[in-house]
């Protein structure tokens, strides 16, 4: 059965993008996906990594409302863990070692929660983050949703290559002084795809890189979903930028060839000069107006207001001269653990004091975006992760419906290493 599915993607790959696999699902049961991953050293080759020998690792797939089950098997000669980016689970189900053991060598773990909410996730260990996403532990978690029309997908995992084989320094990293070279499904850039004139397209985009920036751009992008779900309305931006752990959706309606870029961004500053780098020409089989949109239940939702009070303050502070990345000035794991009531709406403010943009994550729940630097965004916005720029204020909130210890910290993996990570304990109802 391994073999067929090898030798009919082999067939369509042909130096052609193509979208991860999807994981196998064992579980006959229409509304439990059973899945099994297992973790390994990629034959040969010491520093990599992968899940069922892929890199991506297989995509998990499930709709809102079923019951995912994960049986994770630690080929590793190391610990690991799986954690559910983007997605509220139960404490003991968010892989974290945090006041919880790893999975250890040879061991088993079998990781079950429902899901809620559609999006486009993903899942990586988080036990020697850094190091074990770097090396290629990650993959695609898609829910969808119950009213999404149809629509053929392409899914598109980007990571960066330069930091594989070549442990890279902790200290001085991610400055611009050296374009990242991206892989996308596991393959150098620019990669081909090609797809049919006249087709709508969905297109799911993760990075899942340890500390590179995309910025993506195409004449007339037109962006259909953020981190967590659909966006109230569509927005045509000239540009998404993508920090670490961060996802968007797109629809394409392919009419003519184009050629999607990242523009040059520094984490130092954000958008740099320099020339677009090209990651994918997509080409165009026929010819076909442009189809008209998909139907999308965008539900135009107005921001919730900003609010005159804040429960939690994090303020992010650090250089890359030195390293030392820090929240509100502590380094995990000696950190303050802020405790709030279970059903509590939080309201939160992330300040960046430092002269690099962080990608601020929150475990366990999703938040809405108040404010940034005291302007309320444009529509509701959702989300895990939000990337602060230089000087950022970010104000935000979340209802703290999921009792345990969260982890709140920077999605740049280096500087989650260097303790750049807190503690939100959401008390037993
Ligand atoms: Cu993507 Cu704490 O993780
Ligand atoms: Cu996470
Ligand atoms: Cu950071």
């Amino acid at each position: 059965m391994k073999y067929v599915a090898l030798l009919l993607c082999a067939a369509v790959a042909h130096g052609q993008l193509a979208s991860p696999p999807d994981a196998e699902d064992t579980e006959p049961a229409p509304d439990v996906v059973s899945v099994q991953l297992r973790a390994a050293v990629q034959q040969g080759d010491d520093f990599r990594y992968a899940y069922n020998g892929l890199n991506p690792g297989p995509v998990i797939r499930a709709r809102v409302g079923d019951t995912l089950v994960v049986t994770l098997t630690n080929g590793l000669d190391a610990p690991t863990t799986l954690h559910w980016h983007g997605l509220a689970v139960p404490w003991e189900m968010d892989g974290v070692t945090w006041m919880a053991e790893p999975v250890g060598p040879g061991e088993e773990r079998v990781y079950t929660f429902p899901v809620q909410r559609p999006g486009t996730f993903w899942y990586h260990p988080h036990f020697d983050t850094e190091r074990q996403v770097d090396a290629g532990l990650y993959g695609m978690l898609i829910v969808e949703g119950p009213a999404d029309p149809p629509a053929p997908e392409l899914l598109l995992v980007f990571d960066t290559a330069a930091e594989h084989q070549d442990p890279f320094p902790r200290h001085g990293h991610g400055r611009a002084t050296r374009a990242p070279r991206w892989l996308v499904n596991g393959q150098p850039t620019p990669a081909t795809w090609s797809g049919d004139a006249g087709e709508n397209n969905r297109v799911r985009v993760l990075n899942a890189s340890n500390v590179g920036y995309l910025a993506v751009e195409w004449p007339g992008l037109y962006q259909i979903a953020g981190k967590q779900g659909l966006l109230p309305a569509p927005r045509s931006p000239e540009r998404v930028v993508l920090a670490p752990g961060q996802r968007a959706e797109f629809e394409w309606r392919l009419a003519e060839r184009f050629t999607v870029s990242t523009a040059p961004y520094s984490l130092n500053g954000g958008a740099a000069h320099g020339e677009p780098l090209p990651l994918l020409d997509v080409e165009i089989d026929g010819e076909a107006p442009a189809p008209e949109a998909l139907a999308w239940p965008f539900d135009g939702t107005a921001p919730s207001a900003d609010v005159p009070h804040t429960d939690l303050l994090y303020a992010l502070a650090g250089s890359d001269r030195t390293g030392d990345w820090r929240i509100n000035g502590e380094r995990f794991p000696d950190v303050t653990v802020h405790e709030v009531d279970h059903g509590a709406e939080v309201v939160f403010e992330v300040r960046n004091l430092s002269p690099t943009e962080h990608p601020f994550h929150l475990h366990g729940h999703h938040f809405e975006v108040l404010s940034v630097n005291g302007e309320p965004p444009r529509d509701r916005t959702i989300a895990d992760t939000w990337n602060l720029r230089i000087r950022d204020t970010l104000r935000a909130r979340f209802i703290a419906d999921n009792p345990g210890d969260w982890m709140a910290h920077c999605h740049l993996l280096p500087h989650v290493g260097e303790g750049m990570m807190t503690v939100v304990r959401v008390r037993a109802p």
